[in-house]
């Protein structure tokens, strides 16, 4: 790694400076044109998947109800496919719904829902309060902060820990404004920084006072299944039943959770569920009932063919691990060769999930990514990952190591970091 900037005289510096700028000249001579910004899957995984496709025949398109799945109806989902979300999440399938496409469409919904017509629990429509604000935990997921901002909330970021998000914030947060209706939780590798909420943050989400006799947590566990290291699934094992813990405390209804097999087969077209209370399933069908009559039953049907016919999901996912963990780890083993002890950078290193996160030196961010994007490679635009883009000590950068070929994910993380020594020493950052 050599010396860090601050330690250097201003000889190592101009020597150092020079060195950087052949390179940046050799890598802009190369015309990259590589994208990094978003966690999707690669080709290689969707490979792996592509029997689903032609898993129905013909003759195969009864549900283990007798329906039809061809045909209109089954709101909720058909049996199979609510078992396997049920599985997943270790709850009852009669907790559960499934619908279409994606986790993030229920969430839209149900935001939407709230502002509407209100929730169980509540006094009023959301929307009939102008003052309406939602806990974000940040850096957290960019798509969950937008839904928010876009259907008029008030954004309050709350700073993520090693645990989950700062628990002495929220509950004083919840407890002393009733116009908090909610808060963003990714429970398990956490997007960004794969971090897995400790039992404790699970508790105190569950049992905290809220001044708002409506208030939702959104605990999205789009990650549950998505462990790099299969074999050693403990690792998230911190995180406890959710519906139960609520309902135990007394508070059955705080919880609405989704998850998807979006990232288990194909994004856009898998089936994604709502588990939640009684109360606030009937709540939710009732408002989509005058939206929709069916759900993609073929597809779910698809889904619970496939699953049967690779042995569970758990097999599934041990496919994609494999694709993903020698990603991962050469992403660590780059950012350790280039950045280890610089003083520069800090990231995660984390055990599932889809993405990287690294915290530049503060004001290094948006900068790194814009000399990045000057050579052809795009990372996810700083301040991404915090509410309304706007990191405030401009440091948090997600890498998306799933999408790109090995190859060419070798040389983006190689000029990301490139970029970062070259911002540090010419920002008028070097400490
Ligand atoms: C935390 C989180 N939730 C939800 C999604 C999207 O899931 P879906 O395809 O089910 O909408 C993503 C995708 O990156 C995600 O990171």
């Amino acid at each position: 790694m050599g010396k860090r900037y601050a330690d250097m005289n201003a000889d190592e510096r101009k020597a150092e400076l020079k060195r950087l700028e052949a390179k940046l000249e050799e890598v802009r001579a190369r015309g990259l044109k590589l994208n990094m910004t978003r966690g999707r899957p690669g080709s290689g995984q969707l490979d792996q998947v592509n029997d689903l496709i032609t898993i129905l025949s013909q003759e195969d398109h009864l549900s283990e109800d007798g329906s039809d799945c061809r045909n209109y109806g089954g709101l909720t989902g058909i049996p199979e496919i609510r078992r396997a979300f049920a599985e997943v999440l270790g709850i009852d399938a009669a907790n559960l719904i499934v619908q279409d496409n994606s986790s993030l469409n229920i969430m839209y919904t149900l935001i939407l829902h709230a502002l509407t017509f209100g929730v169980p629990g509540g006094d009023a429509p959301w929307g009939q309060n102008p003052k309406r604000a939602f806990l974000c935990p940040a850096p957290g997921y960019d798509r969950h902060f937008a839904i928010t901002e876009h259907l008029g909330f008030d954004l309050i970021t709350v700073p993520m820990t090693a645990t989950g998000p700062n628990m002495d914030m929220v509950e004083k947060l919840v407890a002393g404004n009733a116009n908090i209706k909610g808060i963003w939780t990714v429970p398990v590798y956490s997007n960004p920084d794969g971090i897995v909420y400790s039992e404790e943050t699970c508790r105190r989400l569950a049992t905290m006072k809220t001044a708002a006799p409506d208030f939702r947590i959104i605990w999205d566990n789009a990650y549950v299944v998505h462990h790099l290291y299969p074999d050693q699934p403990e690792l998230c094992g911190s995180v406890p039943e959710i519906l139960a813990l609520c309902a135990e405390a007394g508070h059955p209804d705080r919880v609405l959770q989704v998850a998807s097999f979006s990232k288990v087969t194909f994004p856009g077209s898998a089936p994604a569920c709502l588990a939640a209370s009684k109360t606030n399933l009937d709540w939710y069908l009732g408002h989509i009932q005058f939206r929709t009559i069916s759900p993609n039953k073929m597809m779910q049907l698809a889904h619970v063919r496939f699953l049967e016919k690779r042995g569970g999901i758990a097999n599934v996912m041990r496919g994609h691990a494999d694709v993903l963990r020698p990603r991962f780890e050469m992403v660590l083993k780059i950012l350790r060769e280039n950045l280890a002890d610089s003083g520069l950078a800090e990231w995660h290193e984390p055990k599932g999930g889809y993405f990287i996160s690294v915290n530049l030196r503060p004001g290094l961010a948006q900068a790194t990514v814009n000399l990045a994007k000057q050579l052809g490679v795009a990372f996810t635009p700083a301040g991404a990952t915090y509410p309304r883009n706007n990191d405030p000590s401009d440091s948090n950068i997600r890498l998306a190591p799933t999408l790109p070929t090995t190859d060419e994910l070798k040389t983006a993380i190689e000029v990301f970091c490139l970029c970062v020594r070259y911002c540090a020493l010419t920002e008028g950052n070097a400490k």
